[in-house]
């Protein structure tokens, strides 16, 4: 798992280079279809229920899944949420940033990235043996709110190993000292969605793109995270 770690940490990382306003989103699915490849994994999410990329694009009010597209032009001042998953040897890894597009993004919008990515950090703090799932979303929770942004239920974080989606969920709320207790030798991808107003989402016709109800922006940062005994080892 360190092995697919590694390897959907250096997609994200080409594709973060190929993130500029005039792209498409269908161009940066280009760039990791070709990073996958060149490193010898299998993308993960391409076929999955029949979602058709190796990428997930997600931009302003889109929350998760948009579909990458040859229509979708990224402008200055928008945000992207890039998702990807790959298979090496039997072994998923799957994690997700949230990119700032040129020079003009919003201060609120700068804010929602940020606290998105300090409340994945603060769940990662708190994952260790003996830590419980309440724990984890707590965490999440409490770095979102006290920002005054909502975090999305609708839609949950997992285990992963053999499958991309394992048990259990791992929501991005919840109350300390409840729900299932971690253990050595886990592994969880933790992935806080966030959005600027309400939490309602809703999923467009296309079956896939999931949008905020209320149209605020939206941000989303995942890491595929192991238990250990010395605490969480974070694989992407
Ligand atoms: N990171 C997301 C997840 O774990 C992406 C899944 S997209 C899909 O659930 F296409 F694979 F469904
Ligand atoms: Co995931």
């Amino acid at each position: 798992m360190r092995r697919s770690g590694q390897v959907v940490r250096e997609v994200l990382e080409q594709v973060r280079r190929a993130v500029k306003p005039g792209a498409t989103t269908l161009d940066l699915e280009r760039v990791a279809a070709a990073k996958i490849g060149e490193l010898g994994a299998t993308p993960a999410f391409r076929g999955y229920h029949g979602y058709p990329c190796v990428l997930c694009t997600s931009i302003n009010n889109e929350v998760v899944h948009g579909i990458p597209s040859a229509e979708r032009k990224l402008r200055d001042g928008d945000i992207v949420s890039i998702d990807t998953g790959v298979v090496m040897d039997g072994y998923y890894g799957d994690s997700a940033i949230t990119i700032a597009v040129g020079s003009k993004v919003a201060e609120k919008a700068q804010k929602l990235l940020a606290v998105t990515e300090q409340s994945l950090q603060s769940a990662i703090r708190a994952v260790k043996p003996g830590a419980t799932l309440g724990d984890v979303g707590a965490a999440v929770q409490e770095t979102v709110e006290a920002q005054g942004f909502s975090v999305v239920r609708d839609f949950v974080g997992h285990g992963i190993g053999t499958h991309l989606h394992e048990d259990p969920q791992v929501p991005n709320f919840g109350t300390r000292g409840r729900g299932q207790k971690l253990k050595a030798g886990m592994v969880l991808a933790i992935e806080p969605m966030v959005n600027e107003g309400g939490a309602a989402v809703q999923v467009l016709k296309d079956g896939w793109t999931t949008v905020t109800k209320d149209g605020s922006w939206s941000a989303h940062f995942e890491h595929t995270v192991a238990v250990t005994d010395k605490g969480a080892l974070v694989l992407t």
